[in-house]
Order: structure tokens, then sequence, then C-alpha cells
């Protein structure tokens, strides 16, 4: 198996950003965690963030025939972009959605994800642990 993890923008601040809202850890803590799981599955995993929504269209383009299944985290996009919807609908690669806040606690502009009906998930509100969880579901799913 091999699998992407992709995270959107803002996110390369975590650590930094909101630690209230968002803990301590950083991206790099995360994907530590995430190959900690798969590692001894010999699952592959490779780690993408970025600040900008033509980048991650580009990355789930590419995704398509070379991995078994995307764990993203799309940041604020998950709730205005159609065209990253339009990207997941576009390739055969189940995605799991991920947000480290309990979003639906939060501001009401949050309570709506453009994505979560194109994507096989969402996990929201378990902090990082969402992302290794994610990982969980498509080692036990065999992808
Ligand atoms: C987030 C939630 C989004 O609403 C927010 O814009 C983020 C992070 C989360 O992981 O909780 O950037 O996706």
């Amino acid at each position: 198996g091999k699998l992407l993890l992709l995270n959107g923008p803002n996110l390369n601040r975590l650590g930094k950003r909101e630690p209230d809202v968002y803990g301590s850890e950083t991206l790099e803590d995360i994907e530590k965690k995430v190959r900690s799981v798969l590692e001894p599955y010999q699952y592959q995993l490779d780690s993408s963030q970025s600040n900008h929504e033509g980048e991650l269209i580009d990355w789930i383009h590419e995704a398509e025939g070379k991995y078994h299944g995307i764990i993203f985290n799309p940041g604020a996009y998950t709730h205005t972009s159609i065209a990253l919807r339009d990207a997941i609908s576009s390739i055969t690669v189940p995605v799991i959605e991920v947000h480290i806040s309990n979003v639906h606690k939060r501001e009401s502009f949050r309570h709506t994800s453009m994505l979560a009906p194109v994507c096989s998930g969402q996990i929201v509100g378990l902090g990082t642990n969402g992302y290794r969880l994610a990982a969980m579901y498509f080692l036990e799913s065999n992808l």
C-alpha cells in the first residue's frame, strides 16, 4: 500500500498556530506518527502541504494510479472549494477528510464541507490522532 498525506492552507503553521484549537504538535510530528502506524505493514507514505488551491488540485490529479488512499486535511478550503471537490470526484483514489478541531463546535461557516460528499469518510475533532485513525482505516481495508 501507498498513501498520500495531504495538508492544505495554514497547516504548515501547526504547533505555533492557535495551539488552544490545534494543539502543540507540528506537521512533522504528525507525519512521524502516521508513518509509525504504517511502517510495520510496509506501507509507504508521502506527505505534502500547500497553501495554494491549484497546487493541491494538481497533486490530487497526480495521485491517480499512484496511491491507494489519501488522508486529506483541506483546511479552510473545506468550506469553500468546489474546485477541490471536483478534483476528488475526478479520481478513483479514496479520500478521507480529516479535521483536527471539532468544526461543529466552532463558527457556523465551518459546519459545511464542500468535500465530504465526495470523500469516503470524515474524521473530525479527534485532534491530530485523526490522521492516524485515517491511516488505520486504510490499513484495515487492505488498501
Ligand atoms: C481545520 C478546520 C478548518 O475549519 C480550518 O480552516 C483549518 C483547520 C482543522 O483541522 O480543524 O485550517 O481543517
